[in-house]
């Protein structure tokens, strides 16, 4: 795909691996709307992409958001949507396990939303997380939310086929300022929590960008997830 001349926005641009999308197709020659919830975080943007507030788990906000950017080629969203517990499930709090499903609700409302506006041939894509195929301990919301997700854009995949395509990419764990620890006390929490696989580091936004860029691309590849998870899911 020739990204000159063409349109996208990224759901959850400000940080991480939005950012990382936003940066690569942005250089690629795309014209780029980045969309966060606070406008703090758009000082990491390229000068030429545009930033837009809005929570992706306000339906109205985003219908009228899209419909406001609308044509577009491209839509891509990585927002976390909210808050995710952590813990083994016997134990969690119904309502923390509950709102880590706005992550969901979130990539729902940019699917139902967005899709309408597409041009021919477009694609969305979404961002899991390896604990969807391969939960560790204390990732149930997650798992859960990930697992959900994935089979959401295999669903939908079949019902905006042939005119559009829907992705996913599952990162395992990836450096982003999700995680707010600074110096040895971050070091150690990704050490500890990429000892066991294949690939014993971090990835980085950048890796997990270039596997967004791949399917946004490949016109041959729909209803799929690409993993870029360092082995997460064999280890
Ligand atoms: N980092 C990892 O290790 C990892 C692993 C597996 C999966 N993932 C998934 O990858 C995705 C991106 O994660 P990341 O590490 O890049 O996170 P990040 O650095 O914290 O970036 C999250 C982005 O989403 C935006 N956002 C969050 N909630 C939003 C909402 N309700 N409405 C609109 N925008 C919202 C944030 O901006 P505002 O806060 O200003 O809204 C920010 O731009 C997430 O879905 C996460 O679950 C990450």
């Amino acid at each position: 795909m020739d990204f000159m001349n063409k349109k996208a926005i990224v759901f959850g641009g400000t940080s991480g691996i939005g950012l990382a999308s936003v940066k690569m197709l942005e250089k690629a020659g795309a014209e780029v709307v980045a969309i966060g919830r606070s406008s703090e975080k758009k000082s990491e943007l390229p000068n030429g992409v545009k930033f837009v507030a809005c929570d992706v788990r306000d339906e109205v906000g985003v219908e009228i958001l899209l419909e406001k950017l609308a044509p577009f080629d491209i839509l891509i969203s990585s927002a976390t949507g909210g808050k995710r517990a952590i813990g083994p499930f016997l134990e969690m709090d119904m309502d923390g396990f509950k709102g880590s499903f706005d992550k969901l609700w979130g990539y729902a409302n940019v699917v139902r939303h967005g899709s309408k506006h597409l041009t021919d041939g477009g694609s969305i894509t979404l961002v899991s997380g390896s604990p969807g195929r391969n939960c560790k301990f204390g990732q149930i919301a997650l798992s859960s939310v990930g697992g959900a997700v994935e089979a959401m854009a295999r669903a939908v995949a079949k019902e905006v086929s042939p005119r559009i395509r829907i992705n996913i990419v599952s990162p395992g764990t990836i450096n982003t300022p999700m995680v707010t620890l600074k110096g040895p006390d971050r070091e150690k929490l990704y050490e500890n929590m990429t000892k066991d696989n294949l690939i014993p580091r971090a990835g980085t936004a950048d890796e997990v960008a270039e596997g967004i860029m791949f399917v946004v691309k490949n016109k041959f590849v729909t209803g799929t997830t690409v993993d870029v998870d360092g082995g997460w899911l064999i280890s």
